[in-house]
């Protein structure tokens, strides 16, 4: 099976929509695989899989172990991998993390939030070989709350030349998040990369969700989340049930008893 390269991601603008989703464990990776272009191991993970309150909280071990899971069962998506909060505050030590992140995990590229004060490290990493997905609009690692972005005319205005920095630093696509319609459209039709947006519109080349939401694992139900099943339900039904048969000696049947 071909993978998905950089350069298809690259070249997608303007076409086909690109299908990205967060994951971060074997079996959802082994499903998404067979829809998705792009598979990021999100550090959304510290809240969704580990209860922690931000993105700061997760460790570069953890973005190492689950980066390991899901680039060893993605057979043909592109695999990009968050450098945790406070990896990348200079070019050296982004350019040192970046790399460990790449060859602990074998992935293909790594995202790091940030406008203009990021855009010199994502050249220097690029210029070294270090594929990178930019990410502008809410900062999950850099903002307090969870807040629409872009409708002051001086956020829309930063926001746009973040954007345009991103995509001039050589970065290969640029995550959108949660910001208003127009300003994405705005950045979709400026820069050169694709724009994969969160929250930001039908007018982006691509979209992005995390999996563990769309299913119904979490209860985090913003509006641009769209949940297309509800696994904490079934899931919660099947554990009650088989309560009721343990305490109940309906299990194990003779169906699960050795003889
Ligand atoms: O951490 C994450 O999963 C993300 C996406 C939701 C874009 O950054």
């Amino acid at each position: 099976m071909r993978r998905i390269t950089i350069n298809k991601i690259k070249k997608s603008k303007n076409k086909k929509p690109l299908v990205c989703l967060s994951v971060y464990s074997k079996v959802l990776t082994d499903i998404a695989d067979k829809y998705c272009d792009i598979l990021l191991v999100g550090d959304s993970l510290g809240m969704v899989l580990h209860g922690m309150n931000s993105t700061r909280e997760v460790s570069f071990d953890d973005m190492i172990r689950h980066g390991k899971t899901v680039r060893k069962f993605a057979k043909r998506s592109l695999v990009v991998v968050d450098m945790p909060y406070k990896s990348y505050t200079n070019k050296m030590q982004a350019y040192q993390n970046a790399k460990k992140i790449m060859k602990l995990t074998n992935c293909d590229a790594v995202k790091l939030e940030g406008g203009k004060n990021v855009s010199k490290i994502i050249q220097f990493l690029v210029r070294n070989k270090v594929p990178v997905m930019g990410h502008v609009g809410l900062l999950p690692q850099s903002s307090s709350s969870f807040k629409l972005q872009g409708k002051k005319r001086v956020e829309e205005i930063k926001i746009l030349n973040d954007a345009i920095a991103i995509s001039k630093s050589g970065a290969f696509s640029i995550v959108i998040e949660c910001v208003i319609e127009k300003l994405a459209k705005k950045i979709t039709n400026t820069i050169n990369i694709p724009t994969i947006g969160i929250g930001a519109s039908k007018y982006c080349d691509g979209q992005i969700l995390v999996a563990d939401d769309i299913i119904g694992l979490t209860d985090f139900t913003p509006k641009f989340v769209k949940r297309y099943s509800n696994l904490k339900s079934t899931i919660q039904k099947s554990i009650k049930k088989y309560s009721n048969d343990v305490k109940n000696r309906k299990f194990p049947s003779i169906k699960n008893t050795y003889k």
